[in-house]
């Protein structure tokens, strides 16, 4: 068994604040040259706790850069017809250079039409099937956020990706399916994926050099599913019930933390590792989406 300490810890969110001092520098630059402030906008439906909670940290880290930034609040009656007009209304509005519709929405809207609807040149979370597709081109547009953020993190720790074995436990279409297409087309390294119909997934994240988990299952991935030095993501979050903790529940990743840090030689907490790299992810994009803008000018 490795030794651990702390240090074999991939801290998402002291990188994250790497990267958002580099942002805040270049908005210093834009707004020194007169040119354009990058400013995202927000559109929240319902009162859901932990949407309310990923929102708010967006704006905060917003305000840090030094974006400007507009939220907008809908009741969870809202109908399909009047979100798509306010995509629209955004869509159109020359001041936003980026715009994000926090997920998941209510059952009534379709959010694969909703999202389909934000302006590609706007889509800073990298949802549209334009800038999904773009993966794959020379050119890529703006990157999935979280699929990003990872691969971020992964580089700023010197991470091998290049021909190392990566397994993608989970294939949605926001984290696992652009997170293979980054890792395989983009940085070249040999990837397997896996979902909820994979035969003995254990068989397979043993033979992990990295593994990718997210499910949304906590802690589903043990201590015994992991190869000795393998280097583990926690992409999940979930809120469990507990009267132990004072806000009645607390996070869990999909990952049993304890277990499989004893075996990893780096592994992201949860919270403070996918997470706030999500968010970095997102600036980033907004950053560019404006310098596209500013570019077109
Ligand atoms: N819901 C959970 N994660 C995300 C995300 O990265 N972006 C948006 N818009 N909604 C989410």
């Amino acid at each position: 068994m490795t030794t651990t300490t702390k240090s074999n810890i991939l801290d998402g969110r002291r990188v994250a604040n790497e990267i958002q001092d580099e942002i805040k520098k270049r908005v210093d630059e834009l707004k020194e040259k007169g040119k354009k402030t990058p400013h995202l906008a927000a559109i929240l439906v319902g009162d859901d706790g932990a949407s309310q909670t990923y929102v708010n940290n967006k704006i905060r880290a917003c305000k840090k850069v030094g974006y400007e930034y507009t939220l907008m609040n809908y009741p969870a009656t809202i109908s399909e017809e009047k979100l798509l007009a306010q995509v629209d209304r955004i869509n159109k509005d020359e001041d936003i250079d980026g715009l994000i519709v926090q997920l998941p929405l209510p059952d009534h809207i379709s959010s694969t039409k909703v999202t389909e609807h934000i302006s590609p040149e706007k889509d800073v979370d990298g949802f549209t099937n334009l800038n999904y597709g773009r993966i794959t081109s020379n050119h890529p547009g703006l990157m999935p956020a979280t699929p990003y953020g990872i691969a971020e993190l992964l580089k700023r720790y010197d991470v091998p990706l290049k021909g190392s074995h990566c397994v993608m436990v989970g294939n949605s279409r926001t984290v696992g399916a652009p997170m293979t297409a980054i890792l395989s087309y983009q940085e070249l390294a040999t990837v397997t994926v896996c979902h909820k119909y994979t035969k003995d997934l254990a068989s397979h994240t043993r033979r992990a050099d990295i593994l990718i988990v997210a499910t949304g299952v906590p802690g589903l991935v043990k201590g015994d599913m992991v190869k000795e030095g393998a280097v583990v993501v926690d992409v999940g979050i979930t809120r469990v019930a507990s009267d132990e903790h004072e806000r009645g529940y607390y996070l869990k990743g999909d990952v049993e933390f304890e277990e499989v840090k004893e075996k990893a030689s780096l592994i992201t907490p949860v919270p403070g590792g996918v997470g706030p790299m999500t968010i970095a992810s997102l600036l980033l994009n907004t950053l560019r989406a404006t310098e596209m803008r500013i570019e077109r000018q």
